[in-house]
């Protein structure tokens, strides 16, 4: 993909994203992600948290979080992941979201607030270059996003970076079939609505062994499209 390509996929992203947390603010539900979180999570989120929340699975209930750890959750939108783990790994842990969108910053400030969440923090960047050092987090975890970067072995090596040896990953994505090509993927969705730039199982198993994960899994859990599933992405950064 050329510069000005990618440049000008991560603007439509940027402004599909900044238009749905102001469609939250004024009051509209997110398109999918609520339905993924139990009926206790819900009840433990504000309400513009739910509705904010725009993934296709649900990373804290596969990252089995313990208290006292550092989670942090790569295009965090309205901050329903980065609430729920703060509230899993008590006040002696930390939850760090990472998002690109000034408005869905904003709207995630305002929930972990409305909330009470002390220990939970929203930094703005790009999950291609993640504002926080090397080898300083436990557990990372995202929320149908990765699909959405225009350089996704700058992302898998960011992954590897920030974790602590022995740290690990569980992510939601939408991930395509092995035998899809990318123009394949592209007539079953769009860019911004997560599916034209998912990555096949076979290609995130070889981007996560290249950048340095063991263990690597993709276990399909539900079909969005024909060949393009939601997926639970697990890895254990190499010691
Ligand atoms: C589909 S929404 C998911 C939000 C949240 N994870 C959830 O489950 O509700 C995608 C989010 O990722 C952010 N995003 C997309 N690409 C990004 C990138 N390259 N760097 C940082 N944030 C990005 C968008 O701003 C948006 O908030």
């Amino acid at each position: 993909m050329s510069t000005d390509t990618a440049d000008a996929l991560r603007e439509q992203v940027r402004a599909r994203y900044a238009e749905a947390a102001r469609a939250v603010e004024g009051g509209s539900p997110g398109c999918c992600g609520a339905p993924f979180y139990s009926l206790v999570e819900r009840e433990e989120l504000p309400g513009a948290a739910a509705l904010a929340s725009l993934g296709c699975g649900n990373p804290t209930a596969v990252a089995e979080l313990r208290e006292g750890e550092v989670v942090l959750d790569l295009g965090s939108g309205g901050g329903i992941d980065v609430i729920l783990s703060a509230k899993r790994v008590g006040p002696t842990g930390v939850a760090y979201g990472v998002d690109m969108t000034d408005e869905m910053l904003a709207l995630a400030q305002r929930n972990a607030r409305e909330a009470g969440i002390a220990n939970a923090h929203f930094l703005k960047g790009e999950i291609e270059n993640v504002p926080l050092p090397a080898e300083s987090v436990d557990v990372v975890i995202s929320n149908c996003v990765i699909n959405l970067s225009t350089d996704k072995p700058a992302v898998l090596t960011e992954l590897a970076r920030v974790l602590r040896p022995g740290g690990r990953l569980g992510v939601s994505d939408i991930v395509a079939e092995d035998q899809l090509t990318p123009a394949e993927r592209a007539e079953r969705g769009s860019w911004c609505g997560c599916v034209a730039g998912a990555l096949s199982r076979g290609e995130y198993v070889a981007g996560l062994e290249a950048a340095g994960f063991d263990d690597v899994s993709v276990e399909f859990t539900h079909e969005v499209a024909e060949g393009m599933h939601g997926a639970i992405v697990r890895g254990v950064r190499a010691g």
